[in-house]
């Protein structure tokens, strides 16, 4: 059965490119891991997958397996410690793991595409799996026609099916924009979209708000900020939270590429001194993840997704 050992599906969308879906989907993931849930993240953007390099596995390969194509594990599971509470494994998938090259350039027509995600959504043998996170292309064009209506055949929106069933629940979509107006009209018809194809609308992130400052985390605001809070007050839907511009983060994620090339003189004479030699950390991108100053505030909205999966499950 397709998306067998789902539990329950949120969408990551957003009507504008690099406002942050692809970071927001693995912060809501690794969140969601912190909070002892199994996680799997489906990267559908097919022209742009960028799931691959954000987790560090640019050179993964995908495995067959008699019930289909394994996911790409970032973490597994660790029981609860002195220090830590109990965490849940994540895996992923992405086209960029197909890709021979990362800098293979994907052209495909309408056709083609929907039926790589009818095929990505059917044939993934996904295990046991609390929550499955989608990170969708920027807009509403082809790829999320066909997300839609496949995710609408493969699971309920509807929590007492889901609860009775086996079939996973499509819980919704988190909508993603960055303060400016220009982002957050195109939110508005991301919104519209998930009305017209009765996908719960969950709430807004509004990312990129402000910025963090890399050494105590205080939030300045450089351009505006709130844009996306208007906006889901005016349309009724939930305003989850601000993230700022985290340097860390970016870093953590964008920085392994370049590493040590771009030392400055003075990190390289600090790390040179005796008796602090630079060991490299070598521990899984959820630990160091969870040291940042975003992780705090993706900690809220993941228990907001659980808060708000608990409350309705099974209600009728
Ligand atoms: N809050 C943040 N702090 C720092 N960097 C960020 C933040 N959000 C996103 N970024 C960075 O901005 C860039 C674009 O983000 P991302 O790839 O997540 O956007 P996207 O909406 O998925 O883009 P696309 O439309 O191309 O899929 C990335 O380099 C990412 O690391
Ligand atoms: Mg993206």
């Amino acid at each position: 059965m397709p998306l067998e050992g789902v539990k329950n599906i949120v969408l990551v969308l957003s009507g504008k490119g690099g406002v942050g879906k692809s970071s927001v989907t693995l912060q809501l993931a690794l969140a969601l891991s912190l909070q002892g849930k199994s996680v799997g993240i489906l990267d559908i953007d097919l022209t742009g997958p960028s799931i691959p390099r954000l987790v560090g596995l640019e050179d993964a390969k995908i495995t067959q397996s008699p019930n289909g194509w394994l996911p790409v594990p970032v973490h597994d599971a660790a029981p609860q410690s002195d220090s830590s509470p109990a965490r849940g494994s994540l895996r992923c998938m992405s086209l960029g793991f197909l890709l021979r090259d990362r800098g293979d350039a994907v052209i495909w027509r309408g056709p083609k595409k929907t039926a790589m995600i009818r095929q990505f959504l059917s044939d993934v043998s996904w295990g046991e799996t609390d929550y499955l996170l989608i990170d969708t292309p920027p807009g509403t064009s082809d790829e999320h026609i066909a997300l839609a209506e496949q995710l609408l055949t493969l699971s309920t929106a509807d929590a007492a099916t889901a609860a009775q069933t086996n079939v996973p629940r499509l819980y919704g979509a988190v909508l993603v924009t960055t303060p400016q107006a220009v982002a957050t009209s195109d939110v508005r018809k991301e919104a519209n979209f998930c009305v017209k194809t009765s996908i719960p609308v969950l709430g807004v992130i509004e990312n990129m708000s402000g910025y963090a400052c890399p050494c105590c985390g205080e939030v300045s605001n450089l351009f505006s900020s709130g844009g996306g809070e208007v906006m889901a007050q005016q349309l009724g839907i939930l305003f989850m939270g601000k993230v700022p511009v985290d340097v860390k983060f970016g870093e953590l994620v964008e920085g392994k590429m370049e590493d040590s090339d771009e030392e400055d003189e003075e990190d390289k004479e600090q790390k040179e001194q005796p008796g602090a030699p630079e060991e490299p950390d070598l521990r899984p991108l959820v630990e160091k993840y969870k040291e940042g100053w975003s992780y705090p505030r993706f900690e809220e909205f993941a228990k907001t997704l659980l808060g708000g999966v608990e409350s309705t499950a099974g209600a009728s």
